[in-house]
């Protein structure tokens, strides 16, 4: 086990594809849809017989080794289906990613072309990942790509690395991962990059006037704090993320069944995907004037913890009332997005693991988007299956608005009733973003359940990936 193995953890680069220079040759995957022939393949009869033999027929993700005349691998076949929609949902370069964990050790090139050479090469290291912070025999097991022939090897490297930053964080288990390391890993990639960073820690937040931020993390020996980092020209377009960055809720007094308690470890997943974004705008250097707010604090329970029934004054003005202690998420998103407000940035985009109603509604694989902004959404949902890092649209239904009413403050952060709990809570971040022109919410999941393609169960950052695509698409303009 290493000590801070979040600090400086560079992506090892060298395992994952073929350093550059290296001599030696490369096994060949050639890469085979459904039922395809195999006649353009440079293969002897022998080696047609095996794989006739093994029954090789291009389904999906079925691999077959190609041996040589001397034993040895001379090359794979991998199957990419007949391009349904599968698993990870979307282009099947994505399936390129489950080679890694399947393959022996060695290294290997894409024979053929692929549609989309840096989806490929992102799909490859994504699917590299592995958590091993708390093994104590861990040896990594070396299967490296020569980087495909068109691909970007910035672009790829960068994705790479900023995913797997989101993932480390959110993987992190809440007794190694406390506001303070949020804010160090806001510091480590601030330094990395140039960037100005300011936090605001603990009794700070009262004199900062960040009420709620403090309320919902006072009950923690861990200091709450915000995280206030900026980046990029004065003059290019203003793009704020705030992240929610509750590093372990228990529900507070509200207390959550130990069932749904298990995995609130992540529930700091929407920070991780602000942070893993704000990594790949930085690196990849996109003309944006970026700001990332983090809102971090332990939902826990003790003796000052906030109550249901307390009415607490927000930065914006605002008074709540606290129907509920584990809605906490949306208080200490309200400040930071008052705060954002403040500026009328041109996009103001909020992450977060929300509610549990957005994994009722769509699933832990598909994100919930909210917007003010039809054309946006449009471009999100397509751009982001595109990558295999899908959101779906949810609307900020007016009509439920009312539902937020109090009867002794300005709102309640809750609406009782079991309806619509995604769209209520969008409803109440809503109301904090008065005069940034584009606003949207991503209510997200942040964690795999279950291995594909991508990835392990585990962590994930999602929407980083598809909404930095998006902006980058959009500065082409
Ligand atoms: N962090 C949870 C939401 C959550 C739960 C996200 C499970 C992902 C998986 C959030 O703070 C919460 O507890 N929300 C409550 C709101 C309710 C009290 C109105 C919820 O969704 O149950
Ligand atoms: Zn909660
Ligand atoms: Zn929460």
């Amino acid at each position: 086990m290493s000590d801070d193995p979040m600090k400086c953890d560079r992506l090892p680069v060298d395992d994952i594809f073929v350093a550059d220079g290296t001599a030696g040759l490369q096994i060949p995957i050639w890469t085979v849809e459904k039922d395809a022939s195999l006649e353009a393949l440079p293969l002897s009869p022998e080696q047609r017989a095996w794989i006739e033999g093994v029954g090789f027929k291009g389904t999906v993700k079925q691999q077959t080794l190609v041996p040589g005349s001397d034993g040895r691998i001379a090359g794979v076949l991998f199957g990419l289906g007949d391009g349904a929609a599968g698993e990870p949902s979307g282009p099947s370069e994505l399936l390129i990613g489950q080679l890694p964990q399947s393959l022996p050790v060695g290294s290997y090139r894409l024979a053929n072309d692929a549609r989309d050479p840096n989806l490929a090469a992102i799909a490859w290291g994504l699917g590299s990942y592995r958590y091993a912070r708390y093994k104590s025999n861990s040896t990594p097991r070396t299967v490296s790509l020569r980087l495909p022939q068109g691909a970007d090897r910035d672009l790829v490297l960068n994705t790479i690395d900023a995913v797997k930053l989101g993932r480390d964080l959110i993987n992190t288990p809440a007794s190694d991962l406390g506001p303070t390391e949020i804010e160090i890993a806001a510091r480590d990639l601030a330094a990395r990059y140039g960037a100005r960073i300011e936090v605001t820690v603990g009794d700070e937040l009262l004199a900062k006037n960040f009420p709620m931020i403090h309320a919902v993390g006072r009950a923690s020996p861990r200091a709450p704090r915000l995280i206030d980092l900026t980046w990029g020209r004065e003059g290019a377009r203003t793009v704020t993320l705030v992240g929610k960055g509750i590093t372990f809720d228990t529900g507070g007094l509200d207390i959550k069944p130990s069932s749904a308690m298990l995995l609130m470890k992540k529930d700091m997943g929407g920070a991780a995907a602000a942070l893993t974004l704000g990594h790949m705008i930085m690196a990849q250097k996109l003309d944006l004037r970026l700001r990332i707010l983090i809102p971090t604090a332990e939902n826990s329970i003790s003796g000052d913890a906030f109550r249901p029934g307390d009415v607490l004054k927000s930065r914006a003005g605002t008074t709540v009332e606290i129907g509920n202690t584990d809605a906490e998420g949306r208080l200490v998103l309200a400040d930071a997005m008052a705060l954002a407000d403040e500026e009328s940035p041109q996009s103001l985009f909020v992450f977060a693991t929300l509610t549990g109603a957005a994994r009722v509604a769509l699933g832990p694989d598909l994100p919930a988007m909210f917007t003010n902004d039809d054309a946006f959404a449009a471009e999100m949902v397509a751009t982001s299956a595109g990558v295999g890092d899908p959101v779906w649209r949810l609307p900020l239904w007016p009509g439920y608005d009312a539902k937020l009413e109090s009867p002794v403050a300005d709102i309640n952060n809750v609406w009782e009733a079991p309806f619509a709990g995604s769209i209520t809570a969008a409803l109440f971040l809503k109301r904090f973003a008065k005069k940034a022109q584009r606003f949207a919410h991503f209510d997200l999941f942040g964690w795999r359940p279950l291995p594909n393609a991508l990835g392990p169960r585990g962590g994930e950052p999602q929407t980083a990936r598809a909404l930095f695509t998006v902006l980058a698409k959009e500065l082409c303009r």
